[in-house]
């Protein structure tokens, strides 16, 4: 048994949902983790009388605010090759569709990607996780959706489950997006193929199936079949839902259940009222909208509608490339009308409901010990100060891992 003890947090937010009151601040606080769960968050003055062994270890963060982790739930994290020309001629005015017409986009990537195996992969990939877990993320989802071919999509998620066991990086969900981008040649013979053998082989490899629902991507029907046959195989299901134009990707994810619907920049009030009643985490990338100069994500809309909201980078290389999560609640404050309280709550307990999680994201007795020491006393700083790093210390399963 390890026992750490930290005190002297001068406000500890929970992003506790059961509370009413985001993000679940308690003054004057303290952590007790036993073994890399949380065994007592509450005041510290209630510490006094707990039964601590005496080779317990005590951290001291003299007034520091202490969140939980960031979970991204939403990332293409491992790609090979080079997009910022695209970024540039986009700056120059073409579009993000008609790059991608001219054999850019996805494509580009997928042209990189698909050749390479899995130590090139990582390798690629190391440097990026490893930003995010220096910007306080504990937990990330990675997608496949660059490999296409199936090998190469099966490599894709060997390279993510061996990156997040590389040590030194947040802790890794991988799920299988064989719907990002048409293959050259049949389309109809590789959304069967998926749903024959595709998904079986990923089912051992990834938690969810992802489908990019989306004109010039696949269809509903073409979605709805691969996320019912995933579902068969007992994986989760994701949505790439309504991002340029209301195609019905969120009513899929209502319909069939998925855990998460995201983008949603296009997607109208009834549609967001379908995934509240279906319990579909709505998730915000508000990156992705930035870039793209589209419409900001629903956020506030979501809410709204009952929606329980996640935010996440998507980070990518053709329209968000970026590892940061403070620059999101940021972009979430800014963009798409939440408080800088309910994004907080959005890039962490959010992030965990969007991928299926109960066990992090909070900070309360039985999670994770997950979370993240800032260098100020104000949680609002994650969110108001605006591309900074106010992440001091990060922690996972109480583990100091930057230090
Ligand atoms: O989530 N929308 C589709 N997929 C990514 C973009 C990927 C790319 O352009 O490479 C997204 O934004
Ligand atoms: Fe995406």
């Amino acid at each position: 048994m390890t026992t750490l003890v930290v005190r002297g947090i001068g406000r500890l937010c929970t992003c506790d949902p059961a509370r009413d009151d985001p993000p679940g601040v308690l003054e004057k606080a303290a952590l007790v983790v036993r073994d890399g769960f949380i065994a007592f968050a509450g005041g510290e003055r209630e510490l006094a009388g707990a039964d601590l062994p005496d080779d317990a270890e005590t951290l001291d963060v003299a007034g520091a605010a202490v969140i939980p982790g960031f979970v991204d739930s939403h990332t293409h994290l491992i790609w090979l090759g080079d997009r910022s020309d695209e970024y540039a001629r986009r700056a120059a005015g073409e579009s993000y569709e008609s790059i991608a017409e001219s054999g850019g986009g996805i494509r580009a990537t997928v042209a990189a990607t698909a050749a390479g195996d899995i130590d090139t992969l990582v390798a690629a990939a190391f440097p990026r996780a490893r930003r995010m877990l220096r910007l306080g993320t504990t937990t990330v989802e990675v997608k496949s959706g660059y490999g296409v071919f199936p090998d190469a999509e099966l490599r894709q998620l060997d390279a993510a489950n061996a990156l997040g066991a590389a040590g030194h990086v947040p802790d890794v969900v991988t799920t299988y997006l064989p719907l990002h981008s048409a293959p050259p040649g049949d389309r109809n013979a590789y959304v069967d193929e998926v749903v024959a053998t595709g998904v079986r082989e990923a089912a051992t490899r990834a938690y969810f199936t992802d489908v990019h629902c989306e004109q010039g991507a696949f269809t509903v029907e073409e979605c709805e079949r691969v996320l019912v046959a995933a579902r068969a195989h007992g994986m989760g299901m994701k949505v790439h839902a309504d991002q340029l134009s209301r195609c019905g990707g969120a009513r899929l994810a209502a319909r069939l259940g998925a855990v998460s619907a995201d983008h949603l920049e296009m997607a109208g009030d009834t549609d967001l009222l379908a995934l509240a009643g279906a319990g579909v985490v709505a998730t915000l990338l508000p990156g992705a909208s930035l870039v793209l100069g589209g419409p900001p994500p629903p956020g506030r809309r979501a809410l709204d509608c009952g929606c329980v909201v996640a935010i996440a980078t998507d980070c990518n290389p053709g329209t968000s490339y970026s590892e940061s999560m403070p620059l999101m609640c940021s972009l979430a404050v800014a963009e798409a009308g939440l408080t800088p309280a309910e994004a907080l709550v959005a890039a962490t307990a959010g992030g965990a409901a969007a991928l299926g999680l109960d066990d992090r994201g909070v900070l309360r007795r039985g999670a994770r010990a997950d979370f993240l020491v800032l260098d100020s006393d104000r949680w609002i700083d994650v969110a108001y100060h605006l591309g900074g790093n106010v992440v001091a210390r990060v922690f996972k399963g109480g583990r100091d891992v930057l230090g």
